[in-house]
């Protein structure tokens, strides 16, 4: 059998302590052996809770031990340079979203993941829940015919206390962005898997639920897809109280909308409806949500691309065109023009 992976988290907020309870329950397949963070309070309380000795910094983690996989789980503008160091030093790597704030910071994390040959994935844990990979492949088996449309809303609500907790939150230099890059990527990267790839953008943006922030509240964008269907797009932190995600994909044949993590709606010429309680997780632990399930999948999923040398599920390259589809709806907010996307 193989012996499990070693992982080490770095950046133990927020994220990194949700990371640390996925990795606890990834049985023999792989164990946490390290937390760093450059903040040594933060770093020793959370390796504490499991154990594990904390490092002020990665280089020394590195240095002090064995490692197979680095948990990227600092703020978001820090992920080029701290993937690209891990890679350096021969760790695979997980990278939570957005895979940096910039292209070319995207591309710096791709250039060293091709000259590593390690694997590289980016968190996008909502593809890994079971109703949005049955829509995914309910689309490739054809059951909802040519698809035309799709919409998904990420109508969240952040106070502005959320805003004030970290200095880097609602920045552009460390967040990226706001309702659209920090939380609404996931929906925004669901639309993508499902229409394909996306070709040109026309979006606004505001500001107008909270203060001292430099990013928007709200974005609405029209996403025009390589294969001429069409999708819109909602990201907000300003819809009090905060719906669930919620996704729809129409076709000439057939509708499939997921709304709450479950199987809303499901219609096709030559298909039936599956069973929605096949669709929902089994066996989530106490305290565990239906999306903290799907972020453990994505580690799963990880792990077996490592070991088996496969493509991970998410790859570099996804995240990328999921950053690069963000920075077009910021791109035609600032211009009011539509955005054509390279590919
Ligand atoms: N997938 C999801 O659902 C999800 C949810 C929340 C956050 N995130 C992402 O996770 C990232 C972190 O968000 P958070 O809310 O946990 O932030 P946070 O501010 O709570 O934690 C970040 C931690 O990183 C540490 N840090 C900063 N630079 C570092 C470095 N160079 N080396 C080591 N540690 C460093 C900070 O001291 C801090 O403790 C963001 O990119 C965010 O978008 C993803």
């Amino acid at each position: 059998m193989n012996q499990p992976l070693r992982i080490a988290i770095i950046g133990a907020g927020v994220i990194g302590a949700v990371h640390a309870r996925l990795i606890s329950g990834l049985g023999d397949r792989a164990t946490l052996a390290a937390v760093v963070d450059i903040d040594p309070t933060r770093a020793k309380t959370l390796a504490d809770r499991y154990g594990v000795p904390a490092y002020a910094s990665a280089a020394e983690a590195y240095t002090a031990q064995r490692l197979d996989l680095a948990s990227v789980c600092v703020p978001s503008a820090y992920h080029s340079p701290v993937a690209v160091e891990a890679l350096e030093a021969g760790l695979n790597v997980i990278i939570e979203k957005p895979v940096d704030v910039t292209l070319d910071a995207a591309d710096r994390i791709i250039a060293a993941e091709k000259k590593s040959g390690r694997t590289v994935s980016v968190i996008s844990q909502r593809r890994f829940q079971p109703v949005a990979s049955y829509i995914h492949e309910a689309i490739a088996r054809g059951e909802l015919g040519r698809v035309t449309s799709g919409t998904v809303e990420s109508a969240f609500f952040r106070s502005q206390a959320y805003y004030d907790s970290g200095d880097w939150r609602g920045t552009i230099a460390i967040d990226g962005g706001g309702a659209l890059m920090n939380q609404g990527i996931h929906a925004l990267d669901l639309l993508i898997w499902m229409l394909g790839t996306p070709v040109s953008v026309v979006a606004h943006t505001r500001c107008l639920a909270h203060q001292n922030i430099e990013v928007e509240d709200v974005a609405g964008a029209l996403i025009s897809f390589e294969s001429g269907a069409v999708g819109v797009l909602l990201a907000s932190t300003a819809a009090y109280p905060g719906l669930p995600v919620r996704l729809a994909v129409h076709g000439a044949g057939g509708t499939a909308v997921m709304e709450n993590d479950r199987l809303a709606y499901f219609s096709s010429t030559t298909a039936t409806a599956p069973e929605a309680a096949t669709l929902t997780e089994r066996d989530v632990p106490e305290g565990w949500s239906e999306v903290d399930m799907a972020h453990q999948r994505q580690y799963r999923d990880v792990l077996e691309a490592i070991t088996q040398g496969r493509r991970p599920g998410v790859t570099t390259a996804e995240g990328r065109r999921a950053l690069q589809t963000v920075l077009a709806v910021y791109e035609s907010a600032r211009t009011g023009q539509p955005v054509a996307l390279s590919n």
